[in-house]
């Protein structure tokens, strides 16, 4: 499997980074995640836009442009041969010797870009049957806007639901549900679908952007507004989205069932609106 490695796509045995690197000593980084379907890229402006905004928002220059990344990033699936797989693309902040946490001139350190392919089919059966969650408290920092490459507090979040036998954790900051570990998270009520606003508390995820549409454009009731554990306990149907996992169904939180315990109506609704759109 070749990689990019800044502008050259080579080899993951030619690369090398060095460990003064920043995104090794500091997670001073960004990061993003897009997803080809049957060969063509899903999405791929907004997960490009999304990554310059990241970089923009840590003042990270980043070392092409937009163009050239996404002709890049459309060589490597090629090369690789991945027609419905994932692309995992990361820019760090480049070299700081000594180390020291504050950065010098954006423009004189050039920044490291590197990005791998990996091969993901639609889990289908985990999307007919849904996962579990357990509620965790979010200890994050106050920027989750930024995809930042520091995620010990979404891998410590998640880990704590691994241990207790779940797949994904629920965040909530003072009993406000913002986000899971590595998707956004919605819930259903009353034929109402409600999801976190965007800001610093979560991730504008891309999916999430895709749902809102296709689920409005379908007469669905949404309604980007913050809600409590309480109503998450009481939601007649829950769900998590992101890149990899699409619309999927959460069937049990803190080893409750969520309505009837299986997959709702309305999630499978928008799971088939957002397939339509990916086709
Ligand atoms: N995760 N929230 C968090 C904390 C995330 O890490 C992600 C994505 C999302 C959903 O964003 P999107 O719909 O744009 O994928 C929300 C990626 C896939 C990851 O870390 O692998």
């Amino acid at each position: 499997m070749k990689v990019i490695w800044n502008d050259k796509i080579v080899e993951r045995s030619e690369v090398k980074i060095d460990m003064e690197d920043r995104g090794y000593q500091f997670a001073d980084g960004i990061y993003d995640v897009v997803r080809a379907y049957n060969g063509k890229f899903f999405t791929l402006n907004e997960h490009v836009d999304r990554l310059f905004s990241s970089a923009e928002k840590i003042e990270l220059v980043m070392p092409f442009t937009k163009d050239e990344l996404k002709q890049l990033l459309s060589t490597l699936m090629k090369e690789n041969g991945i027609s419905t797989g994932n692309i995992y693309m990361q820019v760090t902040r480049g070299i700081g010797i000594p180390r020291n946490h504050t950065y010098t001139d954006p423009e004189l350190v050039p920044p490291v870009f590197t990005a791998t392919t990996t091969i993901v089919p639609r889990d289908q059966e985990k999307m007919d049957q849904g996962m579990s969650a357990f509620i965790v408290p979010d200890m994050r920092w106050l920027r989750c806007d930024i995809k930042s490459i520091s995620l010990l507090g979404n891998i410590m979040a998640k880990h704590e639901a691994h241990k207790k036998g779940g797949d994904e954790a629920i965040l909530h900051r003072d009993g406000i549900v913002t986000e899971c570990s590595s998707s956004n998270v919605w819930m259903i009520k009353d034929d109402t679908i409600y999801t976190h606003p965007d800001g610093n508390l979560v991730l504008p995820g891309i999916t999430k952007i895709m749902l809102l549409k296709v689920a409005r454009e379908a007469g669905m009731l949404v309604k980007e507004e913050a809600f409590t554990i309480e109503d998450l306990k009481k939601a007649d149907e829950v769900f998590a989205s992101s890149t990899t996992m699409e619309a999927m169904p959460i069937v049990s939180i803190d080893g409750n069932p969520v309505g009837h315990g299986q997959r709702g109506a309305v999630v499978e609704k928008l799971q088939q609106l957002y397939v339509d759109a990916v086709e």
